[in-house]
């Protein structure tokens, strides 16, 4: 018998609540099973301080971590996701390889399926496997004498890290970075990823023949590492989940805004346009040329992602097939607007409640913080 404080059993009286509260909504269970179930999990929280999903709850809750997070616009595919389960991994090596695994899986020649690769939970301790890159995939930014940025200067910090951990990039626009894994009370390692794991999609106009020229390119799969998903009160601190990209993702915000690439003024001079006024609209007549480039370009490659109209198109279809369903559809409005032709979509029009339901992922502090 251990001696219980009162703080102790605050504590697992809460994470307790948050179990059950999970278990209530696991409608693949029987009545009496989940009555069972939940006992269990009562005795192994009181034994261990915390508990293991079977992988049926694993995968039921990382879907609904999905369905649940307000700031997802693509989520009408949310039952589509494929949950693997790497919580047995024990080295960086083998984070390193999952990752790997993921993202070709993910990537599946163009045809992108939405995956998330779980590894262990957070320990009762605190410890956890953390990955530092936001994402699998992400582009260096090189810091220059001058202060100006190659690369993304989104990733200087990231990149800066990595060359302190001994990682030396190419001095490019678009390097890839080396991974960087730090598993619990060890130094983080970086691996470099193989490139048949890094698709990419070159860019082109459909009209401009000039765009190719100035040789940009995205990376095809978004697969979001730095996020914490939380289900019945359990933390999975390294769950890197991926879909496909929003086509103003990458060109209405990565290579558009004025911290990332910045690249209107670009698009905007080889249109010959007059941007010494805000009011010709350079800004906006090269966004949307930019955004078409991107649309055009991962279609003839045969790498999946979706315009603005239809992403939205599908958002209130999965919201209407919620509310029919008596499901509380969360969405915040900021995230779910579209960055450019907002009004043109229908979530423009609509009122959107924010609700921090649970399951869900959340953001959490810098791993090297
Ligand atoms: N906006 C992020 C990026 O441009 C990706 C966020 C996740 N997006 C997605 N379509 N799953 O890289």
């Amino acid at each position: 018998m251990t001696d219980l404080t009162a703080a102790d059993a605050v504590t697992d009286a809460a994470a307790y609540a948050e179990a059950a509260a999970f278990l209530l909504g696991a409608d693949w269970l029987t009545d009496s099973e989940r009555t069972v179930r939940t006992v269990a999990v009562r005795a192994e929280l009181r034994a261990t301080g915390s508990y293991r999903h079977t992988p049926e709850e694993l995968a039921h809750g990382a879907k609904a971590a999905w369905r649940n997070h307000a700031r997802c616009v693509g989520r009408l595919h949310w039952k589509a996701l494929r949950v693997v389960d790497r919580r047995h991994v024990t080295s960086a090596e083998e984070v390193f390889d999952a990752c790997v695994g993921h993202l070709r899986a993910a990537s599946a020649d163009g045809r992108l399926q939405p995956v998330i690769t779980v590894f262990p939970q957070r320990a009762p301790d605190g410890s956890a496997i953390r990955i530092w890159n936001p994402q699998l995939i992400r582009y260096a930014g090189y810091r220059d004498a001058d202060g100006s940025v190659t690369g993304d200067p989104l990733h200087v910090e990231l990149t800066d890290m990595a060359g302190s951990l001994g990682w030396q990039g190419r001095g490019g626009r678009f390097d890839v970075l080396p991974l960087i894994v730090q598993m619990p009370g060890e130094e983080p390692r970086w691996f470099e990823l193989p490139s048949d794991a890094v698709l990419e999609v070159p860019l082109a106009h459909p009209e401009f023949d000039w765009f190719a020229e100035l040789d940009l390119r995205w990376h095809a799969v978004p697969a979001i590492s730095d996020m914490r998903m939380e289900i019945g009160g359990i933390d999975y601190p390294a769950c890197p989940f991926s879909g496909w990209y929003v086509g103003y993702e990458i060109g209405a915000r990565n290579l558009a805004d004025t911290d990332r690439y910045d690249l209107l003024p670009l698009v905007a001079a080889h249109m010959a346009i007059d941007t010494s006024y805000d009011s010709t609209l350079w800004k906006d007549r090269a966004l949307v040329e930019l955004n078409r480039a991107v649309l055009h370009s991962f279609q003839q490659a045969g790498v999946h992602l979706v315009d603005h109209h239809t992403v939205t198109r599908q958002f209130v279809t999965h919201e209407d097939r919620e509310r029919r369903k008596g499901y509380p559809v969360s969405a915040d409005k900021h995230w779910i607007v579209p960055p450019l032709s907002a009004s043109t979509t229908p979530v423009f029009h609509r009122a959107y409640e924010t609700i921090e339901a649970r399951p869900n992922f959340f953001r959490q502090p810098a791993a090297w913080r």
